[in-house]
């Protein structure tokens, strides 16, 4: 093993790391706004709206994110509709937002559905309309189950994420891979990568962890 490449060729380490996070997280916020509307129209009373949703939630869990991933880059080229390398990250974002949306919309059903029939049943007898017991009773609760796991869907799109540098996106997986071709060394590059996105990972499941002993405590 030798590191003195790092001299040399740290900062491809460094933008790639910076770009990583910067596409995780803006497919993590986009994935979050779609998942909502997902999950919403899932538990709505519509039949067309709940099998629309439910059909899409099943098709981008059960197909791989590569195949999604090459459907839309070779499919809608955005590459030529925006140009060049920006087309590339477009692909990168919608396509890891289009597929987190999915675990999303399940994450927030799962979260609403997990709070106990009888909170909205007391809500109700003391009152409240459907919408009140909805706003002050459902979702604040709900929101305790949720918040933790979108910080665990971050963090597995963050390790997601590198399958996007197969389309070209300098991210910290391409990075990494330009530095194994140029220095002819086959481990090093992808050991300091893999022990960034190990990095990225434990401190935001830290983090993960500080969250929810602290909405713990107000139970
Ligand atoms: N590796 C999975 C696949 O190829 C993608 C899983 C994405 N998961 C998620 N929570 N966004 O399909």
């Amino acid at each position: 093993m030798n590191f003195d490449f790092l001299t040399k060729y740290y900062s491809f380490f460094i933008q790639g790391t910076k770009f990583t996070v910067f596409i995780a997280f803006f497919s993590v916020i986009l994935g979050i706004i779609f998942g909502t509307i997902l999950s919403l129209m899932r538990i709505s009373n519509n039949k067309i709206l709940k099998v629309v949703s439910t059909s899409y939630i099943e098709f981008m869990r059960g197909t791989p994110l590569l195949v999604q991933l090459f459907i839309i880059y070779y499919g809608l080229d955005f590459s030529n509709l925006i140009g060049g390398s920006f087309g590339d990250i477009a692909s990168g974002i919608v396509t890891l937002s289009l597929n987190s949306a999915a675990y999303v919309a399940e994450i927030i059903r799962s979260g609403i559905q997990s709070v106990d029939k009888g909170q909205m049943e007391a809500a109700r007898s003391l009152g409240m309309t459907y919408k009140m017991a909805m706003r002050y009773v459902i979702y604040p609760q709900a929101f305790k189950n949720i918040l933790p796991a979108l910080v665990n869907e971050f963090i597995v799109v963050i390790k997601e994420s590198s399958i996007v540098s197969i389309i070209g996106i300098h991210e910290l997986m391409y990075n990494a891979d330009t530095v194994r071709g140029v220095t002819f060394r086959p481990f090093e590059p992808l050991i300091i990568a893999a022990i960034i996105y190990f990095i990225l990972t434990t401190s935001l499941s830290r983090l993960l962890g500080n969250l929810e002993r602290r909405l713990k405590l107000s139970d």
